[in-house]
């Protein structure tokens, strides 16, 4: 894994279509799928939240759970679905997942995680990742003896979010703290947390001495600060953030990969949280933000974003907006039992989406 930059796992974000777009204007980055429970795999080991696309490499799948044999039978999944490498989270800190003895759960039960990583690790052949923070609260602050017990387990590389279960997503991520991670492990350490920018990214690496960057909210609605991100590293080149009008493009591409890929239902109501994501920063855009999240069709976005397009940057714009629109024609079925989507015939393929085929909604 060569990659310096990583997105890591989002729950409702890192899908298909989302990497799919990340991945075409960044195909080195490192990344991985949204969290698998593992339990769930048990009933339903099909389930698409492990599909890989084509040349989607590097890619991990992230599992989570806390039995050690259940969390074998996924990564065995995972392994089979084609991941390059398998990782278990142990810093999700969301009560539900926490109140098993999930996620970061995981870090008060240091034993049970070292099992858990040690069964993974002699279940598979691809590298085990471990995700995790620096401990589940202030007075707890373990990560450096977790990540000494995920490196001796068999972990090949870790990321930590320099945060503890209790602060959620409150505060600063504690850079310095991860140095400590860092300076104690000899298997690559992520560095993770607060990064929205190149020099950001620059910054954390320089306090941290980390082998990488894990950026993820930093990505939504802004996919180009991954590769921005990159150069700056390997060059120190700042490069420009996309024009308003390439990121509506690419907010109305999103919309469109996600209504092929999940159907007219869950696609719109993924598609408006993702396209608020896209209009932030742009002048103006507050109005149509609150528009956006009530959109019922891909026309409906097509239509906003003009109307936006017009307002950031005038006529010229909004027929720059258009041009996808009219390129990228799309139709789904009137019966979304059938779910059945496609695209015009005839149209060029999307420039964002186009490993995401069309498929059939089960
Ligand atoms: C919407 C959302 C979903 C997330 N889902 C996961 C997840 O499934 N697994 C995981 O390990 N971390 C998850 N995280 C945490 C991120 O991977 C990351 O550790 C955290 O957001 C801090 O990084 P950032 O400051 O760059 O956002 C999620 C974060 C967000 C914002």
């Amino acid at each position: 894994m060569k990659s310096r930059v990583y997105v890591p796992p989002m729950a409702g974000v890192t899908d298909l279509v989302f990497r799919d777009i990340v991945r075409s204007i960044d195909p080195n980055c490192m990344m991985s799928t949204e969290m698998v429970s593992s339990r769930a795999l048990l009933a339903r080991p099909e389930s698409r939240i492990m599909d890989l696309g084509p040349n989607e490499h590097p890619i991990g799948i992230q599992i989570f759970g806390h039995e050690p044999d259940v969390m074998v039978h996924a990564a065995q999944l995972a392994e089979a679905k084609g991941a390059d490498f398998v990782d278990i989270n142990m810093g999700c800190p969301v009560p539900k997942i926490t109140k098993g003895k999930d996620g970061c759960a995981l870090m008060r039960e240091p034993e049970l995680a070292r099992e858990i990583i040690s069964a993974v690790k002699a279940a598979i052949k691809i590298p085990v990742t471990v995700k995790f923070r620096l401990g589940w609260d202030d007075s707890t602050r373990n990560a450096v003896q977790f990540g000494e017990m995920a490196e001796g387990a068999g972990a090949s590389m870790v990321t930590v979010h320099g945060r503890t279960r209790q602060q959620l997503y409150s505060g600063e991520a504690d850079w310095h703290f991860i140095a400590k991670v860092k300076a104690a492990l000899s298997i690559p350490v992520f560095g993770n947390g607060d990064v929205f920018s190149p020099e950001n990214a620059a910054t954390l690496l320089e306090i941290t001495d980390c082998d990488g960057v894990a950026v993820a909210r930093g990505s939504l609605g802004n996919p180009w600060l991954i590769p921005r991100i990159t150069k700056y590293l390997d060059t120190g080149v700042l490069e420009d953030a996309p024009d308003d009008i390439e990121r509506m493009r690419c907010a109305y591409l999103h919309c469109l990969g996600l209504l092929r890929y999940k159907g007219p239902r869950v696609g719109i109501n993924e598609s408006r949280r993702h396209l608020t994501q896209y209009t932030k920063g742009i002048p103006g855009a507050a109005p149509f933000r609150n528009r956006l999240t009530q959109i019922a069709s891909a026309d409906d976005a097509a239509q906003i974003l003009a109307e936006l397009a017009l307002v950031a940057a005038g006529e010229e714009g909004r027929k720059r907006f258009l041009l996808t629109v009219e390129q990228n024609n799309f139709k789904y079925s009137e019966h979304p039992g059938e779910g059945h989507s496609e695209r015009e015939s005839g149209i060029q393929a999307p420039v964002y989406v186009g490993a995401v085929a069309p498929v059939a909604v089960p």
